[in-house]
């Protein structure tokens, strides 16, 4: 089949067809299932299209809402986007538990960004780091209209530094920025500010007197942010009495030790500590993506700083001291509430409305309370019942949906598995001896 020129230029109707031809063997439900997922509002249609490149349909995901969640004395209800039963059943269970012992608490401990421009030199870094010094005000100043309406909402540049990588690599180094970015992820501004300065950057050198011709001729590999944002961290945290943690304090104290021990392997053994975060990233991951913030930036510095220390571990703690159980997290979380997809997609901006239009503080505590809360629910379930009975019970209208089981067929199914272990091939028996007439 030869490449195809021009589709990014198809209507939406034209590019599926050439789908459906090409790749789904001319099949017309094909068709019919992307156009399934069309809304008839027309206007609201465009908007999500225009969202992306070449857009054929839409992808849904549920839009979940936790409720009762207490964070630093305030109550939410947490919008949750996510496709994975279990996940929003057990933060809301966590903040009802929660809600009864002092709720969350969250702070922000830093608001920094990063981003650097990489470029070459060849030369003394004596003349290098004088030049640097020289002209560091014209470099930050080449970028005064592009901060002046972030200066204006508290943002902007914060310091920048010269960096020699020469020890990893011949020739190679770096300015190294820090940036406010106030209530925006900021992304567009850090990348647009680093890209002015390289070119600045670049320019100044080519003119300098200072240099040799060698030394003139700095060459900018790349402007880019970085995704680490090791300074740019919320802390979420919970405590309460051991044994207040169960019905009794002899259970209380049981499960209080076995939790904590829990903790421990997570933080010794990395294939843990992964599903351990994988778990943390369910909570953060809902509400980033209802809130129409960047889950992949999210995910990127949250294993990257689980890895800080030179081994992946747990990026939860937990421990008991005097009579105490304590339970915390500390996750740099880059997060927006006004600009991207804030003020364009209608369900963001209904989540952020539910959230009472949080500032980017609030929102990281909210983001990382619901991360919190669902490792809590995860370890908890893991160390008593294990994870199985209440996910399969949740998977159950998985299967019911999958073998299109009527009505009739859910409340007999459901019923019986009120008494029975849930797994898939029990599920199948069951439908099918109810279709087969035994009940
Ligand atoms: C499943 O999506 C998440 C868990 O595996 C997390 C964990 O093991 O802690 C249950």
């Amino acid at each position: 089949m030869s490449q195809i020129s021009g589709f990014s230029k198809f209507s939406k109707d034209q590019k599926i067809e050439w789908l459906v031809e090409n790749f789904l063997d001319s099949r017309p439900q094909a068709a019919k299932t992307l156009r399934q997922y069309w809304n008839r509002d027309e206007k609201l249609q465009k908007l999500h299209d225009e969202f992306a490149e070449n857009t054929v349909s839409n992808y849904y995901l549920p839009f979940g809402v936790a409720p009762n969640f207490i964070i630093n004395d305030k109550e939410f209800a947490i919008p949750m986007a996510i496709e994975e039963s279990s996940v929003v059943a057990a933060a809301s269970k966590a903040a009802k538990f929660w809600g009864t012992r002092g709720g969350f608490k969250a702070e922000v401990l830093g608001m920094t960004k990063v981003g650097q421009v990489h470029f070459n030199f060849s030369g003394s870094p004596e003349k290098l780091k004088r030049f640097f010094e020289e002209k560091k005000t014209v470099l930050l100043n080449s970028c005064a209209d592009l901060s002046k309406k972030m200066k204006q909402r508290g943002g902007g540049i914060l310091d920048m530094e010269l960096r020699d990588k020469t020890d990893e690599l011949p020739n190679y180094f770096q300015l190294h920025l820090t940036f406010n970015t106030a209530d925006a992820m900021g992304a567009n501004f850090i990348n647009s500010c680093l890209e002015q300065i390289g070119s600045t950057f670049e320019k100044e050198a080519a003119g300098y007197s200072g240099f040799n011709e060698t030394e003139r001729n700095v060459e900018i590999i790349l402007c880019i942010l970085s995704n680490y944002v090791p300074e740019c961290l919320v802390r979420a945290k919970v405590e309460c009495p051991v044994d207040e943690l169960q019905s009794t304090p002899e259970i209380s104290r049981a499960y209080a030790e076995k939790f904590v021990r829990a903790i421990h392997i997570a933080n010794v053994e990395p294939y843990r500590a992964v599903t351990h975060n994988k778990g943390i990233m369910n909570g953060i991951d809902s509400v980033v993506l209802a809130t129409g913030n960047d889950f992949r930036a999210v995910e990127a510095a949250a294993h990257a700083y689980a890895s800080r220390d030179g081994k992946y571990q747990s990026l939860s703690k937990a421990e008991v001291k005097n009579g105490h159980f304590y339970f915390w997290m500390d996750i740099p979380l880059s997060l927006g509430t006004v600009g991207g997809l804030t003020s364009l997609h209608p369900l963001v901006k209904l989540a952020l409305d539910l959230l009472q239009r949080p500032s980017a503080e609030e929102l990281m505590k909210i983001t990382a309370v619901a991360g919190l809360a669902q490792n809590f629910g995860a370890v908890g379930s893991l160390v008593t019942t294990g994870i199985q009975k209440g996910h399969m019970k949740m998977h159950l209208m998985n299967i019911l949906n999958q073998y299109n089981a009527t009505e009739k067929e859910r409340k007999l199914v459901i019923e019986y598995f009120k008494e029975n272990v849930v797994s898939h091939q029990a599920v199948v028996t069951k439908l099918e001896n109810i279709r087969d007439g035994k009940y």
